[in-house]
């Protein structure tokens, strides 16, 4: 009986997530959104008996809080099996790296770094994680670094930044949960290009498709694995 925890729940690849992982009864959902007051149609249109929405902006540590108060209660003497960090944000896409504006950098990184950071913090620290739990930091191959360089224009510095020090964010927590949970594994993962909100409809991949992939290489990973950067197929992608 399974037990999966989602963030940036309500649409796109998170949605998604709940969609696919929802058609098992066996499987309990915590499908975190960023406001319970916000159109949360889609997700009760997908969500199951057993799939339970909590309300958490990742960018808001006192949100945060709340939410593993919330996933307590919820979860009782059960723990999270796979945290799904997925929430994110693309702003400021237009800036180049010499025009990069402060506010929209702090908010990028508020979200797609000090959320998952702080998230998996406060699980931990609350006893929520499972002793082999497995954690995927949904990642992007705009923030590999060798993938990034060499000629040819670069797109989205902000955003790149930030999923460059999420992914960082990965090989700290790989080694650090260690002295935790010894059987942890932390992975990041790009999704593939995907038709949602930020990918756009020019997006080559359904969100159903990636999702299929990614939760089967989610549910393959040992603990050779912790610490390292695939796409949604598994394949390495270069950091
Ligand atoms: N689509 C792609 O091609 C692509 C490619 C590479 C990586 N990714 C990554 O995949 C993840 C999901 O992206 P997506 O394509 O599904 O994007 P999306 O359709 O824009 O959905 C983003 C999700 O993140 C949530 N979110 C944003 N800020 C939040 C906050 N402060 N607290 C809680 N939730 C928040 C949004 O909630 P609201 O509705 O409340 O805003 C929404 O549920 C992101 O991390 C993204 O960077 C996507």
């Amino acid at each position: 009986m399974p037990v999966y925890c989602i963030t940036g729940a309500n649409r796109g690849i998170g949605l998604e997530f709940v969609r696919q992982l929802a058609q098992s009864s066996d499987n309990t959902i915590i499908a975190a959104t960023r406001s319970l007051s916000s159109d949360l149609d889609d997700l009760k249109a997908v969500a199951s008996p057993s799939t339970h929405t909590v309300e958490c902006d990742t960018s808001n540590l006192q949100s945060i809080h709340s939410f593993v108060k919330d996933t307590s209660r919820i979860l009782g003497d059960k723990k999270i099996d796979f945290l799904l960090n997925n929430a994110g944000v693309n702003l400021g896409s237009w800036q180049n790296s010499l025009a990069l504006g402060p506010d929209e950098l702090h908010a990028l990184l508020a979200v797609n770094v000090i959320g998952p950071a702080k998230t998996v913090e406060l699980l931990l620290d609350a006893g929520l994680l499972s002793a082999d739990a497995r954690i995927l930091n949904m990642s992007s191959v705009l923030g590999s670094l060798q993938r990034s360089s060499g000629p040819g224009p670069r797109q989205y510095a902000g955003y790149s930044i930030s999923k460059a020090a999420l992914n960082m964010l990965t090989v700290h927590q790989s080694e650090d949960l260690k002295q935790h949970l010894p059987g942890a594994v932390v992975i990041s993962m790009h999704p593939g290009w995907v038709k949602t909100r930020m990918g756009s409809d020019a997006a080559p991949l359904e969100p159903s498709e990636s999702v299929e992939q990614m939760l089967k290489v989610l549910h393959r990973v040992g603990g050779e694995d912790t610490g390292t950067f695939c796409d949604y197929s598994g394949e390495a992608i270069p950091w």
